[in-house]
């Protein structure tokens, strides 16, 4: 039986042999687009409707990711192109790392760390930061990885808030909207999805209800941020300090969150961990497998 083609252009981690069934065409490969039935998409390039205009029998398209922004659904469903991406197998990993990343900006980790590599700890001690007790967090998107996030939070004995379109059954303070959840925390973790819906959600107004001794983690996308009103509160002092594991333009960022000293910064590692990242890989083929078998696929999302 002849093997899917299957487009890979960025490499990611599989259990041992899971590839197998599937012929593999890389990004340098030219000539057999049109065989192509599959494509497994990790990293920041896109799928758009000209890419899937360049593969006519493309059927499926696999993220390597719980997020799929980076997927144009609509022209996907306007083609029969099946989407799906890899839930919960990260969940718990990402959770550890927007709480991490809370904690090093809040309590300022990479740069007291610095401090004693540059040896300045010899001659005076690093200064007192701030605290995250008494704060009050609020997370903007209470799916599965903002549950797991809350409930880290919760057992750290912070109190915690959410705004989501549509509230939940949860024992946390409900907010409609990101701008009265700033309003009412200290500190604001974004974990909603990326796209059209969510970008610029975290606004300059946003930002600046959190106030002088806010503090903003987003691990979500970087569109869900205004990056520049971001550089201007932060810059200001407007804003007190800022996590950010996501940007605009990834894997470009701004000099100037660079030389901010108020900034943590993390290249998208949210999942980036061997153990979370083979799952996701043998999730993806958990879908390819599925659509080529003609099973229920189990995270089709389009
Ligand atoms: P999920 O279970 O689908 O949760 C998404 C949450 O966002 C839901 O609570 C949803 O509630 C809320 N939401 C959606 N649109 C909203 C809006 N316009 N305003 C307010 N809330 C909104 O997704 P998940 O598994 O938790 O993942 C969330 C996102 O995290 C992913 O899509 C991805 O972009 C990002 N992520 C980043 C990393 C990383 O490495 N940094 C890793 C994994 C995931 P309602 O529908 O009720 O609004
Ligand atoms: C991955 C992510 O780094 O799952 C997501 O949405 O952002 C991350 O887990 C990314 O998808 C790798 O392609």
């Amino acid at each position: 039986m002849t093997r899917p083609l299957l487009y890979l252009p960025r490499a990611f981690p599989t259990s041992e042999g899971r590839l197998d069934g599937y012929e593999l065409l890389g990004p340098d490969d030219t000539g057999r687009d049109t065989e192509v039935r599959a494509i497994a998409l990790s990293g920041p390039s896109k799928v758009d409707a000209a890419v899937m205009d360049r593969f006519p029998k493309l059927e499926i398209v696999a993220k390597f990711g719980v997020g799929y922004d980076s997927i144009d659904v609509a022209a996907a469903q306007a083609r029969g192109v099946a989407v799906t991406n890899t839930p919960d197998v990260l969940t718990e990993e990402v959770a550890d790392l927007a709480v991490g990343l809370l904690i090093a900006t809040s309590r300022q980790l990479p740069q007291a760390d610095s401090y004693l590599r540059a040896g300045h700890w010899t001659t005076k001690s690093y200064p007192l930061t701030r605290s995250l007790r008494g704060r009050r967090i609020g997370i903007l998107g209470l799916g599965r990885i903002g549950l797991a996030i809350a409930a880290r939070l919760t057992a750290m004995k912070l109190e915690v808030a959410y705004a989501t379109r549509t509230p939940r059954d949860v024992p946390y303070a409900y907010h409609p909207d990101a701008l009265s959840l700033a309003q009412a925390c200290d500190a604001l973790v974004v974990i909603v999805p990326g796209g059209a819906a969510t970008e610029g959600l975290v606004s300059a107004k946003v930002l600046d209800a959190l106030g002088p001794d806010g503090i903003l983690v987003n691990v979500a996308r970087g569109s869900v941020v205004d990056e520049t009103a971001l550089i201007a509160a932060l810059a200001s002092g407007r804003l007190g300090a800022a996590g950010l594991d996501v940007f605009e333009h990834e894997p470009q960022v701004p000099q100037a969150l660079v030389d901010l000293p108020n900034t943590v910064l993390l290249p998208h590692v949210g999942s980036a961990t061997e153990v979370t990242r083979r799952m996701m890989g043998d999730r993806v083929l958990d879908n390819l497998d599925a659509w080529f078998r003609g099973d229920r696929v189990p995270d089709q999302v389009a």
